[in-house]
């Protein structure tokens, strides 16, 4: 602990500054009150409230007018308390410090300590502040100057972050220079209300057959990705990320607490599709101190939202929020704030809502932007009723559930199909596919129920036998390989082809080389009838019936 030097000295200034200027209304300093407490110093001061009255050499003013300005003037002070403070650190290690001396700091400005190293105010206690160190806590020592800076923590937005890596702080990790930019955006905003939202309505497409026909996702939705380790989360909103080329959607993927080979190998995929030139990828590594962890999704989520507010649409997968709520247990706990249940802090859903609340559909009149968020959580041996998956599959407005039995049974994606909902982008789905895959999810629901009966080797009646039969195939239909988006209009024909028997007769392993051969048919002999299909975007008798005829003339020649 430093010796304090307490040497109060007082200086006080006391002026009223003429108000009756011609010119635009000034700041004038009515009181301002040093307090010297060395080594700290105080700066209290006040600022006058600002009047504009005209100038008019003609004027007169009698005793009265004046006295009832300066009346006017002291009701009308407002007390702005304009603190620069330097503390000292009292004590530092595991990504945290304790300052002492920091009284007037704001939750969650940032503090400035030696070797450029910067903090977040984070818990403001009695006698010390607890700050979270966002880099290298390594480099201070018991004793350092810690400053306040007055400003919240912020980071560059803009044209500027597309195709980067960057930390969270929006320091650039991909050795392509500094980010060069005016614009900056505080990590933590509030979310948009009520009345500066619109329904969830303009469909953000997936590509995959699986989401896209039974739980379609919206822009502006929240759609939770959950599940076991390793069976396919990531996968998932790679995919989507690289099917939203060409369609303006500039994309946010904020890697928490993963490893860096796996980071850069996801970065390698989006760049080998194209897809780097519309997408910002945040990394905030295994490796990376806790407190960097915990704002990385915020940090995503202000770039995403910058695009958002200009009227663009955006979408931002948080690679996993259980990792982020690790690492804010992790410094919750060091800052002794209480533990709740599974050790997590009280506000641990706080920390959830606030930032997936940030996704919205704005209202025309804020330009229509949207933000379309993936968050995806990791459970514990499919452990959906656990804390955090709880928590977020609240929040989320439906929830993808991939199941590790799935998996390993070759069914990728891996979704359960009966515990997987999207609440609201079902208004999102193109006419065409609605109609196709209308019934689809309770059908494949039914499915399972009906395969695993059939499994117990009971006789089965030709009606159900046909059922299962056609569940087989549909199930073979929807299964997708990495890194291979669909187009929509696809989707649409070999669904329709799937639910209305024109599979019934391809062997089950042969149905992902008929939907590849048919498709590469529809597209080199029947163009015309898919651009129709792109343009009406709805099944008509018309189009159903070529459709079917194409369908029958295929089915001839596929052996
Ligand atoms: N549709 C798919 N087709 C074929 N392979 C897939 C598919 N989806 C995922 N995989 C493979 O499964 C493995 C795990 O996928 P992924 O990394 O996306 O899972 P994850 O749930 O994000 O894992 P983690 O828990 O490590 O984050 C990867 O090797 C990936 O190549
Ligand atoms: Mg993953």
């Amino acid at each position: 602990m430093p010796s304090v030097n307490f040497k109060p000295a007082i200086v006080t200034e006391f002026f009223l500054g003429s108000t009756f200027t011609g010119s635009a209304p000034r700041k004038i300093p009515v009181f301002s009150l040093y307090l010297f407490f060395l080594p700290f110093s105080v700066r209290i001061g006040g600022t006058g409230h600002r009047h504009k009255i005209p100038y008019n050499n003609t004027m007169k003013f009698n005793a009265d007018e004046i006295a009832s300005v300066i009346q006017k003037e002291i009701e009308q002070y407002e007390k702005k308390i304009d603190v620069r403070e330097i503390g000292r650190v009292l004590e530092v290690g595991d990504g945290i410090a304790r300052i002492y001396g920091l009284s007037g700091v704001m939750a969650g400005e940032m503090i400035e300590f030696p070797n450029s190293v910067m903090g977040l105010a984070f818990n403001l206690e009695e006698n010390s502040v607890g700050a979270i160190i966002l880099g290298d806590y390594l480099k201070l020592q018991e004793g350092d100057e810690a400053k306040t800076t007055g400003k919240l923590l912020s980071v560059p937005v803009g044209e500027a972050v597309l195709g980067r890596v960057l930390d969270p702080l929006g320091n650039p990790l991909d050795g392509k220079g500094p980010i060069v930019t005016n614009t900056y955006r505080e990590v933590e905003s509030p979310a948009p209300g009520i009345a500066d939202r619109q329904p969830v309505r303009e469909s953000l497409a997936t590509g995959i057959k699986a989401i896209d026909a039974m739980t379609p996702i919206g822009r502006g939705q929240r759609e939770l990705i959950i599940g076991d380790r390793k069976t396919g989360k990531t996968a998932i909103c790679i995919d989507t990320i690289i099917n939203q080329k060409d369609t303006g959607v500039k994309c946010f993927y904020v890697a928490v607490g993963q490893k860096d080979s796996t980071v850069a190998g996801i970065i390698e995929t989006l760049r080998q599709y194209g897809a780097m030139d519309y997408t910002t990828v945040i990394v905030a590594g295994a490796s990376s101190p806790a407190p960097l962890q915990y704002i990385a999704p915020y940090a995503g989520c202000a770039m995403a939202e910058y695009f958002m507010y200009n009227g663009q649409h955006t979408l931002a997968v948080y690679d996993d929020l259980s990792k982020q709520a690790t690492a804010y247990r992790q410094i919750s706990l060091l800052m002794r704030r209480p533990p709740g249940r599974e050790a997590f802090p009280g506000d641990i859903f706080y920390c959830h809502s606030r930032l997936l609340e940030r996704s919205a559909k704005l209202s025309d009149a804020l330009g229509g932007g949207s933000l379309t968020a993936l968050p995806i959580v990791e459970t514990l041996e499919g452990e959906v009723s656990a804390y955090i998956p709880t928590n977020v599959i609240s929040i989320t407005d439906g929830q993808i559930y991939l199941q590790p039995d799935l998996f390993f049974r070759g069914q990728r994606p891996a979704m359960n199909v009966g515990i997987s909902v999207s609440r609201v982008g079902g208004s999102a789905q193109i006419a065409a596919m609605k109609q196709v895959a209308g019934g689809m999810r309770l059908d494949m629901a039914a499915f399972r129920e009906l395969e695993a009966f059939a499994q117990l080797g009971t006789d089965l009646d030709a009606a159900t036998q046909a059922r299962l039969d056609r569940g087989y195939r549909i199930n073979e239909l929807i299964k997708q390989g990495l890194c291979k988006p669909m187009h929509v209009i696809d989707q649409v024909v070999v669904i329709y082809a799937g639910t209305h028997g024109y599979i019934d007769k391809v062997p089950a392993t042969d149905v992902l080389r008929w939907e590849e051969e048919f498709l590469s048919y529809l597209h080199g002999s029947h163009k015309a009838l898919w651009t129709k299909l792109n343009e009406r975007r709805k099944l008509d008798d018309e189009l159903t019936g070529e459709l079917e005829k194409v369908l029958e003339e295929f089915n001839k020649t596929f052996v």
